[in-house]
């Protein structure tokens, strides 16, 4: 049997068609879109053209999407540029959001002396609605309301329209990091009012190195990389055409196929979820896994034993790649702020299955007889 990828939320490979578009984006349009002559105003046109689909998918105006080099770096504008240029002095989120934010947010609190207040979750990562309502209500600041959209780790997610509902109420700002979402969800940016959102091609099938952040409108931040003047003085430096070009083309592919992607991938964590339950005694499964779940991320824990000790490495010798929390840049099996925050110290192992529309049953089987060899059944 082939390798069994099962980790399609610390990344997807690029579509076939996704390669095929950037492939005769790197031949046809090398002219810098900032130059006026023909090749120059070519390469412009297929900017403005992919801009304008992105805009579409997501319900938003076309000077309202800008393209940057990954959720991360999206991220860190949305955050820096409130506190810099929009004189947020407070700003309200989690301690499960990605480390792309909760880094910056400590940084924030640091060196421009923000106040970050953590609003307190349940062990399976839910938000009280009433608690983020007081805080709300207990300051005149100016605060941002920072609260990702799905868990990366454990899958549990917010309802952005309450979200957003509660921040308009309050006059608050509010940015929702959407990186494991856009193209998985409906968002509608012209229905559900969100000041910012963040994404990243390699999570929805298009390339590494591309990413997006949308800034409502009403909303005016400063360059956050100066220099040339792209991206509407934005973010300066010339743009990755190719990269740009995937991004657009692999979203619409997903907007297209997003229902029927939705319910092959459903139907394979949910009889993971079977499977597992029918061969393990002792599991648990993280985050708040039957109310409202990213339906690609299934977040599971084994009791310890010496067997499971080298849980991800045994795992991956079998031909399996799964995450134990999310990937981590040393790719050390690191422990998770996520984990640790929802549950506390645990000597469980926890392994993030988190898949894609073209794992099948098979590949689950294969999966569930390779963990019976290596955590305690307890049947
Ligand atoms: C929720 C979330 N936010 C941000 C990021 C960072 O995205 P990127 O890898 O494009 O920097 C990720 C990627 O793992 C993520 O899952």
């Amino acid at each position: 049997m082939n390798r069994i990828y099962f980790d399609y939320a610390a990344t997807t490979p690029v579509a076939p068609e996704v390669v095929e578009v950037m492939a005769n984006a790197l031949q046809k349009y090398y002219g810098n879109p900032s130059s006026i002559h023909a090749e120059g105003r070519q390469s412009r046109a297929a900017v403005e053209k992919a801009r304008k689909q992105v805009a579409q998918c997501l319900g938003a105006s076309i000077g309202e999407v800008f393209f940057t080099s990954c959720g991360t770096e999206s991220n860190n504008m949305i955050l820096r540029g409130c506190v810099n240029d929009l004189e947020v002095k407070r700003i309200i989120s989690t301690k499960t959001e990605h480390h792309a934010v909760v880094h910056p947010l400590d940084k924030l609190a640091k060196e421009n002396s923000v106040e970050v207040v953590y609003l307190s979750q349940d062990k399976k990562g839910r938000i009280d609605l009433e608690e983020l309502k007081g805080l709300l209500e207990q300051s005149s600041l100016k605060t941002l309301v920072s609260l990702m959209h799905a868990n990366n780790e454990v899958g549990t997610m917010i309802d952005l329209d309450e979200i957003s509902e509660i921040c308009q109420e309050h006059n608050a700002l509010f940015h929702s990091d959407t990186t494991q979402t856009i193209g998985y969800f409906p968002i509608d940016l012209s229905k559900t009012r969100i000041n910012f959102i963040t994404g990243s091609a390699h999570k929805f099938y298009g390339p590494k190195g591309t990413g997006f952040v949308y800034i409502n409108g009403d909303n005016i931040l400063k360059p956050f990389i100066d220099g040339g003047g792209q991206e509407r003085n934005m973010r300066a430096g010339t743009e990755n055409i190719a990269g740009i070009m995937g991004l657009a083309h692999a979203l619409q592919l997903s907007m297209d196929h997003q229902d029927e992607r939705r319910e092959a991938i459903s139907a394979i964590r949910t009889y993971m979820i079977d499977q597992l339950q029918a061969n393990f005694e002792d599991i648990e499964f993280n985050g708040d896994w039957e109310g409202k779940f990213h339906y690609k991320i299934l977040s599971v824990s084994f009791p310890p034993s010496d067997k499971s000790d080298m849980l991800l490495l045994n795992l991956d010798i079998a031909g399996i790649s799964v995450s134990g929390g999310s990937a981590c840049a040393s790719g050390a099996e690191a422990g998770s702020h996520v984990l640790s925050n929802l549950l506390g110290d645990s000597p469980r192992k926890t392994i993030r299955f988190s898949f894609s529309h073209k794992n099948t049953k098979e590949e689950v089987d294969f999966v569930i007889e390779k963990l019976k060899e290596m955590v305690p059944v307890g049947v």
